[in-house]
């Protein structure tokens, strides 16, 4: 039985939930989650969810023998994601990944620590991904593409093969791209269709996508 603490609490923490609840149907060595983190300001120490408890903001792993649980980071944005992981890897937090059963990784591509891969994705041959990254369902990833840090890909995306994409780029559902490069930090909307570069820190949206200008990044 491995215990794990789980990093965030939001819708997207509970699908994580769901996925280890599959992946502790198909093994003998079961993933026990005993507690969610928040961000901090953001603690409902007590409260359940769906019998697991609320430990607290992220301050609150000082109080936790470190060495004896894994992580799982199932915060739903690239920005938080970093900000959260960050926070806890400074007070001695080590990550597991958590991909679902009916995901299909090719053999021959590399995923970094931390990674959430949920239900039908596909990542095809090649392909090689930093640390922290999430799939969200029925995500399909092409030959030969290169993922950041922290990157976020939400339902349903389509990554053309030989796509670069930087760091904490944030995709949104349904959205469609073709091979090209993803600046850093960009933002792209859902539905969008990505037929060029996209420079970094900048939101795409639209079909074909166009390019704004971001004052803050909330995703
Ligand atoms: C693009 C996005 C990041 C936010 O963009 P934003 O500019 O801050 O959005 P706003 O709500 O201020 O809308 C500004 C304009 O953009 C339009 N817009 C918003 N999202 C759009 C999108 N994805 N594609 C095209 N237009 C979009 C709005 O309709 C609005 O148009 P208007 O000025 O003509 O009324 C967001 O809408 C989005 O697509 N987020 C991804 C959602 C998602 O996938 N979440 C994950 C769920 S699992």
């Amino acid at each position: 039985m491995k215990k794990v603490i789980m990093l965030g609490g939001g819708g997207f923490a509970r699908e994580v939930l769901d996925t280890i609840h599959v992946i502790n149907a198909h093994t003998d060595d079961a993933i026990e989650p005993i507690g969610f983190v928040y961000d901090s300001g953001e603690s409902d120490a007590g409260v359940l969810i769906h019998g697991i408890p609320v430990l607290g903001e992220i301050s609150c792993l000082k109080n936790v023998d470190l060495n004896e649980v894994l992580l799982v980071s199932a915060v739903g944005r690239s920005v938080w994601r970093r900000k959260m992981v960050e926070e806890a890897r400074s007070l001695g937090a080590r990550f597991m990944s958590v991909i679902h059963p009916t995901a299909i990784i090719s053999k021959w591509s590399k995923i970094g620590e931390g990674a959430i891969i949920q239900r039908f994705c596909g990542i095809n041959t090649e392909v090689v991904v930093g640390d922290f990254f999430v799939a969200n369902a029925y995500t399909g990833v092409g030959h030969d593409t290169v993922i950041g840090d922290y990157v976020h890909i939400n339902p349903n995306v389509n990554i053309s093969g030989g796509t670069v994409i930087g760091h904490d780029v944030f995709i949104g559902v349904k959205a469609t791209v073709f091979p090209v490069t993803i600046g850093e930090g960009a933002v792209i909307g859902a539905c969008a269709l990505v037929t060029k570069d996209v420079p970094p820190n900048m939101m795409a949206k639209g079909i074909p996508a166009r390019f704004y200008a971001m004052e803050k990044k909330e995703y």
